[in-house]
C-alpha cells in the first residue's frame, strides 16, 4: 500500500537506485510514482500518473544526484491524479508518505489558517505542511519530526528531504514498515527489503515513532525522547535473484512454479518426524483465526483440519470485520493471526485488540520481522521467500501447510505415513504445476461470470480459486458451497456458464455430483477437479488430483486453481502481477 524508497552516498546516482528501488516495490501500489532528487543544493521533483514506467520517461538519468526519495502510490487520499502523486513539498520540506494521516482535515484547517495553501487534496501535503510549521517555529529538524509524531494520528512512514540540511535524509515511522539498509559509504530507507536486495540483504527495522537521521557515512536513530537507539541488523535470508523474474514472464508463474521448495522449507523448519520450533499450543481449548483476504482462506482450511482432526472448536474471521464485533474469548483462547506481509491494517488492529484483552496471539507470518509478527506472543514464519505478484500463490500455500503442520502437532500425528506422504508432496506438486491448463482456460475466459462449487474443505479452496480468478482476469466469479447453490444462485446457471467443481472427499463425491448434475441439466460447461478416478457425462472437462492425506490434500488441490486463474488472466490481457485497483500489502483500514 505505497512504497516508499530514499537513498543517499556518494558512490551512486540516487536517481537510478531510487527508481529501481520503486520499480521492486511497484507490487505496494502503481495508481502513480515520483521522484524528489537534489541537484545543486536544490531540490527537484518528477511524478506521473500511473505505472513507474510512465515516470521513467520522464526521467533524464543523466543527471547525477546524491540524495533522492521516491514514492509508488496506491491511492487513498485524492484521485491517482498527477498533482495528488507523492512527493509532496511545502516551504522546506519535501516529503513520500506510505500510510494514512487520519487527523489531516484538522490539522489543514489549523494550517490554512496560519496562512499556507494546499495544490492536493492528500493527506500527505497535510503532513509536510504541518513539518514546515513546526520547523518554522522551533528551527530544528529533529524536534519538529519528534512534535510531529505526537500530532499525526494513523499511520506513516515518512522519508523527508529538508532544504536547510541537503546533507542528511530523514525517516521516521509509526505502523507502515520501514527499513534503513547500510552500505558503504552509502545508505537507504525502503518500505520492504525487495527494494535493497540488490545492494545488500542486512537493514534495520525502524521501530513505531523513531526517527532516523541518515548521511552516506551513518545512520543515527532517535526515540521518542529523541535519545539515541542502537539498533539490531538484521539479515533477509533470500537472494536478490528471489525479487525478480528469473526467466519467467510474470512473478505469478514464477511464484507457482516455487510451490514445491516453499513447501519443503516451511514443514523443514518446523518438522523432522518430530516437530520443532512451534510454540506450546497444547492449552488453548479454542481457537480464533483472524486474516484478510486469501490469508483469511487460509484459515477456513485451517479451521476445517484443526476441528476434525484436533477436536478444537474453531471460529475465523475476517479482520475488518472482527476487530469491531463482539467476540468471545475465554483464557484458554488462542488467536491466530495470518498474514504474507504482516502489515496489513485490520489483522494488526486485531491483534493488538485482543492483546489489550490478555489473550495469547500466534501469527503465522512469511515478512520476517514484520509488525504482526513483532507483536504476536508466538510466530511460526512461512518460508514462501519474497512474493512479489500481488495475487498471493506461494505464500498461501505455505500458510496452508503451517496449518497442516499445526493440525499434525495438536493431534499428535507423526507417523511414518505422514512423513512419507510429506516427503512425496514436493514431487507431486511438480507434476501438477506442469500440467497444461489451456485447454481449460481458453474455453472460458471469455465467459463473463464463472463458479466455483464445493463441499467441506474444497469449499474453502474454491473460495481461494475463485479470489484468484477474478482478482486478476476481472472476471466476476463466486465460490458457493455446492449444497447452497440450488437456493438462489443457480438461477444465474445458463448455457455454457462454466462451474468449477471440486471434490477430493470421498465421502462427499456422491452428493457433490448430484449438485454437478443439477448445473449440468441447466447448460453448465462444467470443469470437474477431482482425487476420484469416477467417470460420467456430469463433466466437460476433468482434471485429475494425486490422492493424498487429508492434511496435505488442499496444498495439491490449489494449484489448478491457481494455474487457470493465470492462464485465464493472459488469455484477457490483463496485466498479471499487477492486477488494477490492488495492492500487496494493505496497510490501511
Ligand atoms: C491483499 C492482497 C491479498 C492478501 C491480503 C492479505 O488484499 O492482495 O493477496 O491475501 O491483502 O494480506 P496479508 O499480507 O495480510 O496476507
Amino acid at each position: 500500500m505505497c512504497g516508499i524508497t530514499g537513498y543517499i552516498g556518494k558512490n551512486k546516482n540516487a536517481i537510478n537506485v531510487v527508481i529501481n528501488g520503486l520499480e521492486s516495490l511497484e507490487y505496494r501500489g502503481y495508481d502513480s510514482a515520483g521522484i524528489a532528487y537534489v541537484l545543486n543544493n536544490k531540490v527537484n521533483i518528477i511524478k506521473e500518473q500511473g505505472k513507474i514506467v510512465n515516470l521513467k520517461n520522464k526521467i533524464d538519468f543523466n543527471i547525477q544526484s546524491n540524495l533522492a526519495i521516491g514514492h509508488t502510490r496506491w491511492a487513498t487520499h485524492g484521485e491517482p491524479n498527477q498533482i495528488n502523486s507523492h512527493p509532496h513539498s511545502q516551504g522546506k520540506f519535501t516529503i513520500v508518505h506510505n500510510g494514512i494521516i487520519e487527523n489531516y482535515l484538522e490539522l489543514k484547517q489549523e494550517l490554512i489558517e496560519n496562512g499556507y495553501k494546499f495544490k492536493s487534496s492528500t493527506d500527505t501535503e497535510v503532513a509536510c505542511t504541518y513539518m514546515d510549521f513546526i520547523y518554522s517555529k522551533n528551527n530544528n529538524i529533529l524536534k519538529t519530526l519528534n512534535e510531529v509524531s505526537k500530532v499525526f494520528r494513523g499511520s506513516y512512514a515518512f522519508g523527508i528531504i529538508c532544504e536547510d540540511d541537503l546533507d542528511n535524509l530523514y525517516a521516521l515511522r509509526k505502523t507502515s514498515p520501514l527499513i534503513i539498509a547500510n552500505g558503504n559509504n552509502e545508505n537507504y530507507i525502503a518500505s520492504d527489503v525487495p527494494a535493497i536486495l540488490r545492494y545488500t540483504n542486512k537493514y534495520i527495522l525502524l521501530d513505531d515513532m523513531e526517527i532516523a537521521k541518515i548521511n552516506s557515512d551513518k545512520v543515527v536513530v532517535y526515540n521518542q525522547n529523541l535519545e539515541i537507539v542502537k539498533k539490531e541488523i538484521l539479515e533477509f535470508e533470500g537472494s536478490f535473484e528471489s525479487s525478480m523474474k528469473c526467466g519467467y514472464e510474470h512473478f505469478m508463474l514464477k511464484e507457482i512454479h516455487e510451490e514445491p521448495s516453499v513447501f519443503k522449507n516451511t514443514i523443514n523448519a518446523y518438522f523432522d518426524g518430530d516437530f520443532k520450533n512451534i510454540p506450546d499450543l497444547t492449552k488453548y481449548n479454542n481457537i480464533h483465526i483472524v486474516a484478510c483476504g486469501s490469508a483469511y482462506h487460509a484459515g477456513l482450511v485451517g479451521k476445517y483440519l484443526i476441528e476434525k482432526y484436533a477436536n478444537i472448536p474453531v471460529y475465523v474471521e475476517v479482520a475488518s470485520e472482527y476487530r469491531y464485533k463482539h467476540n468471545f474469548y475465554d483464557k484458554d483462547t488462542l488467536v491466530i493471526l495470518v498474514s504474507q506481509s504482516g502489515e496489513t491494517a485490520d489483522t494488526l488492529a486485531s491483534l493488538r485488540m485482543v492483546k489489550e484483552k490478555n489473550i495469547d496471539t500466534l501469527s503465522i507470518v512469511n515478512v520476517v520481522g514484520s509488525s504482526i509478527a513483532r507483536e504476536s506472543k508466538y510466530v511460526i514464519y512461512t518460508k514462501a521467500g519474497c512474493e512479489i505478484a500481488v495475487a498471493t500463490t506461494k505464500a498461501y500455500l505455505a500458510q496452508i501447510s503451517v496449518f497442516a503442520l499445526i493440525t499434525m502437532y495438536l493431534s499428535n500425528n507423526k507417523s511414518k505415513e505422514i512423513l512419507e506422504e510429506i516427503n512425496n508432496i514436493p514431487n507431486l506438486l511438480e507434476e501438477i504445476i506442469n500440467i497444461d491448463y489451456k485447454n481449460i482456460s481458453s474455453e472460458i475466459y471469455q465467459n463473463q461470470n464463472i463458479f466455483f462449487i464445493g463441499r467441506g474443505i474444497d469449499y474453502s479452496i474454491c473460495m481461494e480459486g475463485s479470489l484468484k480468478l477474478k482478482e486478476i482476469s476481472y472476471i466476476n466469479s463466486v465460490a458457493y458451497q455446492a449444497g447452497e447453490l440450488k437456493h438462489g444462485t443457480i438461477s444465474l446457471i445458463e448455457k455454457n456458464t462454466p462451474v468449477v467443481a471440486l471434490c477430493t472427499d470421498d465421502s462427499l463425491l456422491e452428493k457433490t455430483i448430484s449438485n454437478i448434475k443439477e448445473v449440468k441439466a441447466r447448460g453448465a460447461k462444467v470443469i470437474f477437479i477431482t482425487t476420484s478416478d469416477i467417470e460420467g457425462d456430469f463433466y466437460d472437462f476433468k482434471v485429475n488430483v494425486p490422492k493424498v492425506n487429508e492434511l496435505l490434500q488442499p496444498i495439491i488441490t490449489i494449484v489448478p486453481l491457481q494455474l487457470i486463474a493465470y492462464d485465464v488472466a493472459k488469455l484477457n490481457g490483463c496485466d498479471i502481477d499487477k492486477p488494477r485497483n490492488l495492492a500487496k500489502s494493505v496497510t490501511v483500514e
